[in-house]
């Protein structure tokens, strides 16, 4: 015997306030006695609330020890905790995190279960007890539980014995997985255990097949293709000079920035600039020239009513000074020989025609596609200059598709083009543009994994569980002015004072509704992490890894300066 199923606990997923959301969760669990049937997917009588995080054949049943709740009661000076507390169905005497192993299985009752990874990191634990530094406590103090799959269906109940039937290979425990995904320095000899454990959930495993492609890249990839995320090319701003600036179209103007020894920007990523003004505006502008051009070249559209967009087409002359942000973005070409769709709407047109430059400068033997949707003749930017880096190479077809003459390209118009099916595409233009054309290549057979587009704008946000989406435009912050250092959230268009109203810039960015990411709110996930383009951050918590250069964990962190936030 290995231990014992003290408690079975189930819950149905409902929702809660949390600071002023709703937030539909599964994380409430209560004891239930006499016998349950557990089924492939879930214990009778039980439920998740997000899918997404939770849940699912591979999480179908949550498992956690007596030891811990002792563990946490002490740490928390908290009363007896009731079984479930912690959002487990099995409360359990024995079957430590570092006793159990990944893909050891279990006899409980009637039913057989195989350990599949630790439980996942979220807020909602910390959110169902009370104390929000849970999530972050649970990995750093090794003791997070665990997932179990059901390999037989049986009946359970609390008081039954659990016996191990078999254990994982490689022998890494719960405590161990959970580390190496989470905390620094990992073992690269557990990375390779890690990935050769078939019990291990795929979520997981992907996680650990890019830890380890990264920890061994350094010696098979050549220095001039870094890793994507790679550091900026300086810190802050910078001053560069405007040289030439050259119309592109009825509404697009191309504006050339130089300055000492500037980087080598990757194919697809953009500058930051900020104009003049209290507080100064930012935006950022996709590179519209090849890497290796010398000089820096973006293009910009002027919106009506644009605020620097207006600016840059008005006010900014030959030999004006740009305040400027490194080159960054990860909507870089990947390394591959497959053919490659290059797909533009408009201004959109900037980041892929980087890319088209680099692959004409090195003459890329791929099947290369150019297609490009404009509204009319008046409005086609980039058309002579992409037609001749087409002509250029030697397998590379053009289309281009005018929306006053054709109408918006549908289904039909891209299955007549009997594009390649093994294609790496790179899709950049308004949101509802990207949404179809991804939906249009999917439908023709394409891998909706190798789509890749660039917005505009904000990132999509990830809250998981918040069933109250927002679509107000980012604000100032409720309540007084802060005092504090400027925070300009660049995406959003928005800067505002930080002030003691808030714990983190997190919070900060929740409460001006601010496009945000996260998942557990305290250091571990990395979820939240965001390029900050100039400032600095100090942490309170303290995360358990740091983010790299140039990035912050918004989730922990706050201003120790003027800050500007790529959010
Ligand atoms: C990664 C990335 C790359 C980008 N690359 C490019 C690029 O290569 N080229 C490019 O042109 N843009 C690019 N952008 C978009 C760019 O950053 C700006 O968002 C864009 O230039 C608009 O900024 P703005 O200050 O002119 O408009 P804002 O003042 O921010 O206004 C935003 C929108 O609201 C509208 N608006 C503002 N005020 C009013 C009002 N009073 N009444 C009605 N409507 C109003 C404007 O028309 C505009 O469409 C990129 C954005 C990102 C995130
Ligand atoms: S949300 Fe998980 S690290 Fe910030």
């Amino acid at each position: 015997m290995n231990g014992t199923l003290l408690s079975l606990n189930v819950g149905r997923p409902k929702n809660v306030e949390w600071h002023g959301r709703t937030v539909y969760t599964g994380i409430w669990k209560s004891p239930v006695s006499g016998a349950r049937l557990v089924r492939r997917l879930n214990v009778d009588g039980d439920g998740q609330g997000d899918l997404n995080g939770h849940g699912g054949e591979q999480r179908a049943v949550l498992v956690y020890q007596r030891d811990p709740y002792r563990y946490w009661q002490k740490h928390f000076a908290r009363d007896q905790l009731e079984p479930g507390a912690f959002g487990e169905n099995f409360t359990v005497e024995g079957l430590a995190d570092d006793e159990v192993h990944i893909g050891d299985r279990y006899r409980i009752g009637e039913a057989e279960f195989e350990v599949t990874q630790p439980r996942v990191t979220c807020y909602r634990v910390g959110l169902r007890l009370g104390e929000p530094e849970l999530p972050a406590l649970l990995v750093a103090h090794h003791r997070p539980g665990f997932y179990l799959r059901v390999i037989t269906e049986g009946h359970v109940r609390a008081g039954d014995e659990i016996a191990r039937t078999r254990i994982g290979p490689h022998a890494l425990s719960v405590a161990d997985i959970d580390a190496l995904l989470y905390l620094p320095d990992r073992n690269i000899e557990q990375l390779r255990a890690a990935v050769d454990i078939p019990a291990l959930s795929p979520g997981w495993q992907q996680s650990f097949h890019e830890l380890l492609a990264a920890a061994e890249a350094p010696a098979t990839t050549p220095a001039t293709t870094p890793p994507v995320g790679v550091e900026p090319g300086w810190t802050g701003f910078r001053r560069l000079r405007v040289s030439k600036i050259v119309p592109e179209s009825a509404t697009i103007a191309s504006i050339y920035l130089e300055g000492d020894r500037l980087p080598t920007p990757r194919a697809g990523q953009y500058l930051t600039v900020r104009t003049s003004g209290d507080p100064a505006p930012v935006r950022n502008y996709s590179l519209s020239s090849g890497p290796d051009a010398g000089t820096y070249r973006i293009s910009v559209k002027r919106e009506p009513h644009g605020l620097v967009s207006t600016y840059l087409h008005t006010q900014v002359c030959e030999g004006a000074i740009v305040d400027v942000a490194a080159p960054r973005g990860e909507f870089v070409l990947a390394d591959a020989k497959e053919p490659i769709l290059l797909v533009s709407a408009g201004v959109g047109a900037t980041p892929v025609l980087a890319m088209l430059h680099e692959l004409a400068a090195e003459q890329s033997p791929r099947d290369i596609w150019w297609i490009h949707v404009a509204r009319d003749r008046a409005n086609h930017a980039f058309a002579a200059e992409a037609h001749q880096l087409v002509q250029s190479l030697p397998h590379a077809t053009e289309y281009v598709h005018y929306t006053a003459t054709s109408g918006r390209p549908g289904a039909a118009t891209l299955a007549d083009l009997h594009l390649p099916i093994d294609a790496d595409t790179y899709i950049c233009g308004p949101e509802a543009f990207m949404t179809d054309l991804r939906g249009a290549l999917v439908d023709l057979g394409l891998d909706g994994a190798r789509i890749r587009t660039e917005l505009f704008g904000a990132r999509t946000a990830i809250n998981p569980g918040l069933t109250d989406a927002r679509h107000t435009p980012p604000h100032q912050p409720p309540g007084p002015t802060g005092v504090g250092p400027q925070i300009t959230f660049a995406r959003s268009g928005l800067t505002t004072r930080w002030s003691g109203e808030h714990g983190t810039l997190l919070e900060l960015a929740d409460a001006c509704d601010v496009p945000t990411r996260w998942s557990c709110r305290t250091g571990v996930c990395h979820t939240c992490v965001t390029p900050i383009l100039a400032g600095d951050v100090s942490y309170t918590p303290a995360p358990l890894e740091l983010p790299g250069t140039g990035q912050a964990l918004l989730c922990c962190a706050r201003p120790s300066t003027d800050v500007v936030l790529d959010l």
